[in-house]
């Protein structure tokens, strides 16, 4: 797999979750768009969600051990509680994008600090869906940040 797609807690209901701020596109349309776009470019996406911190580390270690080149994640509210989650990336070293579906800059206060985004290539937020595909957008252009 060279790319994996991490979703977290409560994104398993894209669609039907806040439709106002996350958009109608249910979790599995929207990971099967991912597939497609890297196929297209020749690359493997592989995807992941899951509502329990603990699952997503553990899926972050075995990204290490497969050999995975990147993460795209939208760590959900674990973007904002979750040490354990910073010291996974730091300790995998794998580069990684953040991506949020709303624009977290624009709602609760609590939303604005991330506990990820300094140690991210980059961040999206507030694109809709459509960041993820930017996200893998970038990946696909940037051959060589593959080596
Ligand atoms: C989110 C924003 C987070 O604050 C929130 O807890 C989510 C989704 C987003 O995609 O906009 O679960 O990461």
């Amino acid at each position: 797999m060279d790319v994996l797609v991490i979703n977290g807690p409560n994104l398993n209901a894209l669609g039907s979750r806040e439709p106002e701020i996350y958009g109608s596109t249910t979790l599995a349309d929207l990971e099967a768009g991912l597939v497609a776009q890297g196929a297209a470019a020749g690359l493997e996406v592989g995807t992941f969600q899951s509502n329990h911190e603990g699952e997503i580390i553990d899926r972050l270690y075995q990204a290490q051990q497969d050999g995975a080149k990147f993460v795209i994640i939208n760590p959900g509210a674990l973007t904002h509680t979750s040490l354990a989650l910073r010291d996974a990336f730091a300790s995998v070293r794998i580069p990684f994008i953040e991506v949020h579906i709303s624009n977290v800059h624009a709602r609760e206060e609590f939303r604005r600090h991330s506990y990820l985004s300094d140690l991210a290539v980059g961040v999206m937020a507030g694109f809709g869906g459509y960041g993820y595909t930017m996200a893998l957008d970038f990946l696909i252009n940037r051959l060589e940040l593959w080596g």
